[in-house]
């Protein structure tokens, strides 16, 4: 379905990225892998994914970082020759009560949450345009749908990411590149396995499904959206979350 087709994967090492990573893989894609730290992680991820017979490489880069996004993105470009797919999917939180939040912990979200999607669309777009079938996909949140408690710094970035999705589709749309974001509810990961037991609980509740979201089970809706069948779907939000925000 992908073949020869190449995708950038930010947050690649593990999650949702490592999914998205490997489901692209197996759909014929080549895959170039981008996080900030987890070397070991992330030549996991690389070996699997090259073990589906996927072209696979690793890029160390902090999305937050402009000057080592431009240097990654270029030799991404040279190493593969084009860029079709680009998944925005490095993401952190820094929770706390507005009151307790310090305007560091609110900028840091945001300057890897959101702008660090704005870099790579920014350097790889010129790449994307070329492709017949140019995708970009960017892991928002319900939580940018509806807000969370001691989450304004999150809630901010993954709204952001909603209207950058939105106006990336209508700026790029004549080059039949589309953009496209995924708010994704509560998926079961290392990210959400350090919040307590009561909260877990909570939100288990909260999702008429019953269940906590897998990560494959995003990386499914990813795949869909970067695949021929989506051709036609741009500017829009897709929520995957056992309905927890309908
Ligand atoms: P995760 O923490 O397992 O993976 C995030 C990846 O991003 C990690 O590999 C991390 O090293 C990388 N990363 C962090 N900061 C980075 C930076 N500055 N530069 C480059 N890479 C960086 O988290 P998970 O759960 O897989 O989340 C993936 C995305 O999905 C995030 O954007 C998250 O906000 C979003 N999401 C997750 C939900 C969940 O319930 N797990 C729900 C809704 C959205």
């Amino acid at each position: 379905m992908l073949s020869d087709k190449t995708v950038v994967i930010t947050g690649g090492a593990r999650g949702i990225g490592r999914e998205i990573a490997l489901k692209m893989a197996d759909a014929g894609a080549n895959i170039a892998l981008v996080d900030v730290c987890r070397r070991e992680e992330m030549e996991e991820t690389r070996m699997q994914a090259a073990a589906l017979g996927s072209q696979a490489l690793a890029y160390q880069c902090a999305v937050e970082d402009e000057a080592q996004v431009i240097a990654v993105t270029k030799e991404i470009a040279s190493a593969f020759g084009r860029v079709d797919i680009l998944v925005n999917n490095a993401g952190i939180t820094k929770d706390n009560l507005l009151l307790r939040m310090s305007a560091e912990d609110f900028s840091r979200v945001l300057d890897v949450n959101l702008q660090g999607a704005f870099h790579f669309i920014r350097h790889l777009v010129r790449q994307i345009m070329r492709s017949p079938a140019g995708r970009i996909i960017n892991i928002s949140s319900v939580v940018g749908l509806r807000g969370n408690f001691g989450q304004v710094n999150y809630a901010a970035s993954k709204a952001g990411l909603i209207g950058l999705t939105k106006s990336v589709a209508r700026e790029f749309a004549g080059k039949s590149v589309t953009c496209n974001a995924i708010a994704p509810g509560f998926i079961e990961t290392a990210m959400t396995s350090t919040l307590p037991e009561q909260a877990l609980e909570n939100l288990r509740a909260s999702i008429p499904l019953g269940r906590p979201g897998r990560a494959d089970e995003v990386a499914a809706l990813a795949l869909f959206l970067a695949s021929p069948e989506a051709a036609y779907i741009t500017g829009e939000v897709i929520r995957i979350d056992g309905g927890m925000a309908m």
